[in-house]
């Protein structure tokens, strides 16, 4: 059967998600605010103004929007000079080789990412003709855990919500899969990703086997 494959980016293709960290902690420590591993796992999957503002909320400091907006931009330039030199080298270990074989048995496969930068990350490691769908945070209002962004990459597949399987790094991305009634796959560690429906370390630990069993 055909089933729709809906890939988060930062922490699950590519290795971004520390990229993110060292950009927001940057702006943390510029503020004074202690920001730590533990704090930056409640900002995986959540778009850049949110955020911002749970960061600000975190050091209870009430800002301008003026100056919200002049740490916005901050914090994405400072993360995009991480990525000037990037190619295939930054994607995560085991991806192609699973984005490959489910083309190799006709499945479809689309991107949900809340980044607005997913489309130029793909280009650059050179893997964006893998996908059929492309949703980004340039295409959706609402936020993960609100599961709009996975709805509308499955519609874009012509795939019924039950019949996607969503791959995710973050808590939120993990909750948003499972409020659309799709399959959750959490890709690190089991004691932050417990929600998700299957957990594996990194896509070195998925097999084709367990692929089969997807699409069956
Ligand atoms: C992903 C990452 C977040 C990031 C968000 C927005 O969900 O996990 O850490 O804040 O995308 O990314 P952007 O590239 O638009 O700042
Ligand atoms: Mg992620």
């Amino acid at each position: 059967k055909t089933k729709a494959f809906i890939f988060d980016l930062d922490g699950v293709i590519v290795d971004t998600a520390k990229y993110h960290y060292l950009a927001w902690q940057k702006i943390a420590s510029q503020l004074g605010i202690e920001f730590t591993p533990e704090h930056n796992e409640e900002l995986k999957g959540v778009s850049r103004v949110r955020s911002l503002d749970l960061i600000l909320e975190l050091g209870k400091i009430e800002a301008t929007q003026e100056n919200k907006n002049l740490w916005l931009v901050q914090k994405n330039e400072d993360y995009l000079s991480y990525l000037v030199d990037m190619d295939e080298s930054e994607i995560l270990p085991g991806v192609v080789p699973v984005l490959k074989f489910l083309k190799e048995n006709n499945q479809k496969i689309a991107l949900g990412s809340a980044s607005k930068n997913a489309r130029p990350i793909l280009q650059k490691t050179g893997i964006i003709s893998y996908f059929d769908a492309i949703v980004d945070g340039n295409d959706v209002t609402n936020a993960k855990p609100d599961p709009e962004v996975f709805l509308r990459a499955a519609q874009l597949l012509g795939a019924n919500p039950e019949d996607a399987i969503v791959f995710e790094d973050s808590v939120a991305g993990v909750q948003a899969a499972n409020i659309a009634n799709m399959k959750s796959v959490g890709i690190g560690e089991a004691k932050i990703l417990h929600e998700a429906q299957f957990i594996f370390p990194d896509f070195t630990h998925i097999d084709e086997q367990f692929i089969e069993s997807l699409i069956k």
